[in-house]
């Protein structure tokens, strides 16, 4: 790929997910986007910088395409030990008449709102009356479709199967090799394809809502600062008092938007955390 080229395809995913791409990633371009040209009977690298220039239609695909959609049941297990032991039960302590709000900030394939999901059902199990609902956003709606089939096979199920067999029998049902999660679950869930860079408007049923929890994970990584920045602003708008933002692994914003209070590692909230 020439230079300019390169540079032309890193400016257009910046504009169009915010993601900050350096030119080391012209191998990883070519192998993604080298299939899409194929189909499109595309010859040149340069001819589909124009394609995604001129044709509003294809800005989703090459969305698809350049974003990287890694996750996992129970990613970092402590974040879950914190929301299972201490965020939930102080929550419903709190609002016992109201129903918990959840934004899976960067949902990708799902794993980790039907992760949430299977938290919750458990919890409520001991405190009845107790409501959640879910929202999962992502910037790829081809990812978002994956998440409202919710089948999961491979590496996805593998650790999930060794950790939470006993989970997997209830909330999952086999279809051929692969597992999917049951309605039971999916009802507690809505998906929308929101770019995090932009205002978020809630679909029904939580228009007008602020969320109690937020999970913005291992996604700003892919941000420069300034987009970093203006994702936390966007981000803080959409919660709750006393809610709490979680981050991704390795992740944090201390001394990049001061409006955040560090609570512990990967966990934030707006207002003075419990001492
Ligand atoms: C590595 S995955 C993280 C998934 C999950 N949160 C986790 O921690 O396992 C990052 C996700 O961020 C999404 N993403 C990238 N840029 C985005 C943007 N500007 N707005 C919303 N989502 C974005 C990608 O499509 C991808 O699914």
């Amino acid at each position: 790929m020439q230079p300019a080229t390169l540079s032309a395809l890193i400016a257009l995913v910046r504009e169009h997910t915010g993601i900050a791409m350096s030119d080391r990633k012209s191998v990883l371009l070519e192998r993604r986007l080298r299939p899409r040209m194929l189909a499109l009977d595309i010859a040149s690298y340069q001819g589909y910088v124009q394609r995604v220039r001129d044709d509003d239609a294809e800005v989703a695909h090459f969305i698809d395409l350049v974003t990287t959609n890694d996750t996992l049941f129970f990613r970092t297990q402590h974040v879950w030990d914190y929301v299972e032991r201490e965020f939930l039960p102080r929550w419903w302590r709190a609002h016992p008449d109201r129903t918990l709000t959840v934004w899976s900030a960067a949902a990708s394939s799902g794993e980790e709102l039907y992760s949430l999901a299977m938290l919750c059902d458990q919890f409520a199990a001991h405190a009845p009356g107790f409501r959640y609902r879910i929202l999962g956003t992502d910037i790829s709606r081809q990812i978002l479709a994956q998440a409202g089939a919710g089948d999961y096979a491979g590496r996805s199920v593998e650790r999930l199967l060794a950790s939470h067999p006993d989970w997997v029998a209830k909330y999952f049902t086999a279809r051929g090799d692969s597992l999917r999660v049951v309605d039971a679950l999916k009802r507690h869930v809505t998906l929308a394809q929101h770019n995090l860079l932009k205002p978020l408007r809630p679909p029904s049923p939580f228009t007008h809502q602020q969320f109690d929890l937020v999970f913005l994970r291992n996604v700003l990584f892919y941000f420069d600062q300034e987009h970093q920045q203006a994702v936390l602003q966007q981000v803080r708008h959409s919660m709750a008092p006393q809610a709490r933002l979680i981050l991704g692994e390795s992740e944090s914003i201390t001394g990049l938007d001061t409006a955040w209070q560090f609570e512990r590692p990967l966990i934030y909230t707006l207002d003075k955390p419990p001492s």
